[in-house]
């Protein structure tokens, strides 16, 4: 399949699924911003099941610049779609999550305040299955720098904390008979501009040159306690 169809594909299936579930009505001006394809595979190059994802736990991929974060996770509930907007007031119309259960979904892991991300030595930002010290209640993305709290079975929309918008999403599309996840585009705030401009310096040392090139291809997927080497709790 070549690009152009694969997207028009995806666009399908998300306006399938968006019309089929029992949902608030979903107007949205903002669409979904497509970008190269990434296949989601493991550190062997193997594509990443669906069904292997282990349920509440955190995963990270990076997409769609080699150095932008995103979160995986397999919520283990279904995620239906949601009408939201930027802090610049467009709105878009969340497609929800992906797989049979649709509980599947990624976000960017770039905190909508200030941007606070993961990185291989800590991560104040994750997902937490249980409330953390300062959470409102269990199973939100919770960011320890001022606690924003975000929804990500409700299109990461903010329950708590000073962040103007939801995390932007990254669109998945979900091949049911290989089971396996692919990458194609975001949706919402980006932050990828302001990301660069505040971190140029850091994520030159961090990731090289290529930070700012695009991933194509494939996306590798860790879990965040591999890829980071100190999850911070708080
Ligand atoms: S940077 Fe995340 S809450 Fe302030």
């Amino acid at each position: 399949m070549d690009r152009r169809s694969f997207i028009e594909s995806c666009a399908g299936a998300a306006a399938c699924i968006s019309a089929g579930a029992a949902s608030p009505a979903l107007a949205g001006n903002a669409k979904p911003r497509h970008y190269a394809p990434a296949r989601l595979v493991d550190e062997r190059g193997e594509p990443v099941r669906l069904s292997s994802l282990k349920v509440k736990a955190n995963y990270v991929f990076h997409y769609p610049f080699e150095a932008t974060p995103v979160f995986l996770l397999d919520l283990g509930k279904p995620a239906l779609p949601q009408s939201l907007s930027t802090k610049s007031r467009d709105a878009y119309a969340w497609p929800g999550g992906v797989g049979a259960r649709r509980s599947v979904v990624a976000y960017s892991a770039i905190c909508a305040h200030q941007l606070v991300y993961p990185t291989r030595e800590v991560s104040f930002i994750s997902f937490r299955p249980k409330r953390a010290r300062r959470g409102v209640q269990d199973e939100l993305i919770h960011c320890c720098s001022e606690h924003s709290q975000y929804d990500p079975a409700r299109g990461a929309q903010v329950l708590s904390g000073p962040a103007p918008q939801p995390l932007c999403a990254v669109l998945l599309a979900h091949d049911a008979q290989a089971d396996t996840l692919t990458a194609y585009a975001t949706l919402g705030g980006e932050l990828f501009d302001e990301f660069f401009r505040k971190y140029e310096m850091k994520l030159s040392l961090e990731v090289g040159p290529n930070a700012r090139n695009t991933v194509s291809g494939t996306a590798i997927v860790r879990e965040l306690e591999k890829f980071c080497r100190n999850p911070i709790q708080c």
